[in-house]
């Protein structure tokens, strides 16, 4: 892709055509009743790596909780945690917090309305940064993410690998030559073909496409064929063995570490490997419980990015006298009704949280 590839394309009477299809097909959102840049940012956080429909829900209840930036930035850390719970990719709160933070601290609660400046904070990437100044201030910079580069593939008739860095680099410049004076529509307008009409898996609608005419995947018929995407590198698989620790009513949590995977949540204790039962016993008297009996729960996947972890797991009851904080394990034992309410879980745990 070169960088006027696209101007071709893009000419003014399909930009035109593209935004009056907009105006009239756009689903009404809640981020699009808007121009408060906070909100705006954060339903573009939200989106990178979850559904529409999975999002609103969670964006209504953060936006009650924190309803400016400096709400966000004054957030305690477990309430955050418990605000995203279930969202997973929990680094994306801890950088929005912090970006929100140096908002307060450098910028005077205020959003800065430069795509230079909204690039520099943590968690704003090159699309987040062109989607916050396209759709909260107007500014003519395009907001590549997957959605665009399928249509922009397709409309280009281009085979480049879309998981390369260079290809998004390349799209993106190019873009950037022919976004109108228009520019959050345009955005908006863009990203919503993708996820609406030039959908991915075959079931692309063309007929009510208002690009179709200078579409070369059309033309040519590569609308299956296009985008190509390199197939990724294959998850790490772990095996583990999670364990219901509990007496009465309180369970066992443990913190995680602060850095790598669902850094600083606190989790169901789980050890690497499958164990078998007179292993888990013993794990369960060197960290100092005294256990009553044990039960197999069923298996469980969870899968991440990078990693897949494969799940055994074990209910284990123990004997009650143990303090709410157990010294020898360094673990919390937490009433369930307290841990419901302020302690967020990651869903990897959901098949066995289920049962507190
Ligand atoms: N996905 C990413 N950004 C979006 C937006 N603003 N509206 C709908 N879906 C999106």
């Amino acid at each position: 892709m070169h960088k006027n590839e696209l101007t071709a394309y893009f000419t003014e009477d399909t930009v035109t055509a593209l935004l009056a299809w907009y105006r009239a097909n756009r689903r009404a959102l809640p981020w699009r009743e808007t121009t408060d840049p906070y909100r705006i940012w954060l339903s573009e956080i939200m989106l990178q790596q979850t559904r529409v429909e999975a999002v609103k829900p969670y964006y209504a209840r953060f936006l009650e909780a924190a309803p400016t930036v400096a709400d966000l930035a004054a957030l305690d850390e477990a309430r955050l945690m418990k605000l995203w719970e279930g969202l997973g990719y929990y680094s994306r709160a801890r950088n929005l917090q912090k970006a929100a933070r140096i908002v307060v601290e450098q910028y005077g609660g205020r959003m800065p309305d430069s795509y230079e400046n909204l690039l520099k904070l943590p968690g704003i990437g090159e699309y987040t940064a062109g989607a916050i100044a396209s759709i909260a201030f107007g500014i003519c910079v395009p907001a590549v993410d997957g959605n665009v580069l399928r249509v922009l593939s397709r409309v280009a008739g281009s085979y480049e690998d879309i998981a390369e860095q260079a290809t998004k680099s390349a799209f993106r410049d190019a873009l950037a030559e022919v976004v109108p004076t228009d520019a959050g529509d345009f955005t908006q307008a863009m990203i919503e073909l993708g996820a609406t009409v030039c959908v991915p898996n075959g079931e692309a609608r063309c007929g009510v496409c208002p690009m179709v005419s200078v579409c070369e995947a059309k033309r040519r018929g590569l609308t299956d064929e296009l985008p190509v995407r390199a197939a990724k590198k294959a998850r790490r698989i772990e095996k583990k063995t999670v364990l219901l620790i509990r007496d009465g009513d309180r369970t066992a949590l443990h913190k995680r570490p602060d850095k790598g995977l669902l850094a600083g949540l606190y989790e169901l204790p789980n050890t690497e490997g499958h164990l078998g039962e007179d292993e888990v016993l013993s794990y369960i008297r060197s960290i100092g419980f005294e256990p009553l009996r044990l039960a197999r729960l069923e298996d469980a996947k969870h899968i991440f990015t990078h990693i897949e972890w494969h799940m055994i797991a074990y209910d284990v009851r123990i004997t009650p006298e143990f303090d709410g904080y157990h010294g020898a394990s360094g673990m919390l034992l937490v009433p369930n009704d307290e841990m419901r309410e302020s302690f967020a879980i990651p869903s990897a745990f959901s098949a066995y949280t289920k049962y507190l």
